[in-house]
């Protein structure tokens, strides 16, 4: 058992109904996978409050249960400045994600702030592209890219613990 705290993470994304909520699907399964589910807390939540209380967008659901993520159970909330006092990373999915929570952040937090693809290696792009008003294969480009995030954020966060 580590003696250590948890590092607490946190993906945030428009509506937190597609992309953040697949972030965190994906990565809890890459930390189950790695045995670290007492040391690395994941949650999501979305800029906006269009939507706070669902679960995923169904087409999000259907893609990731294709490749064995369960979302079933996650329900969409707001993110607010107390979350930069909870969590120890805060990871945006495009750039408008990070400069609304930029604007959010009190002044006095410590957090680690940034794009949750500058964590993946070898990505050709910086930003998970919103998948709500595209076609049906944003939703598995969004798993390429989510995936790619997912395996550097853990290996950066090993490091950390
Ligand atoms: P997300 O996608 O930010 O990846 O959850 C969106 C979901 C809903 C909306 C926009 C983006 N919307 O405008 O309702």
């Amino acid at each position: 058992m580590s003696v250590r705290k948890p590092v607490n993470v946190l993906f945030v994304c428009l509506g937190n109904i597609c992309r953040s909520p697949t972030a965190e699907a994906v990565f809890r399964e890459r930390v189950i996978a790695a045995g670290l589910e007492e040391q690395i807390r994941i949650d999501s939540a979305g800029t906006g409050d269009w939507h706070i209380g669902r679960a995923p967008d169904p087409r999000t659901r259907e893609a990731a249960a294709r490749r064995g993520y369960q979302m079933d159970s996650l329900r969409a909330r707001q993110v607010g400045p107390q979350d930069f006092y909870e969590f120890d990373v805060v990871l945006a999915m495009d750039n408008a994600n990070l400069a609304d929570l930029q604007a959010m952040q009190p002044a006095d937090v410590t957090v680690t702030l940034g794009r949750f693809l500058d964590y993946a290696s070898g990505a050709a792009v910086s930003e998970v592209p919103d998948p709500y008003y595209g076609g049906e294969d944003g939703f598995d480009q969004v798993l390429d890219l989510i995936e790619g995030g997912a395996d550097g954020l853990l290996d950066a966060l090993r490091e950390r613990l």
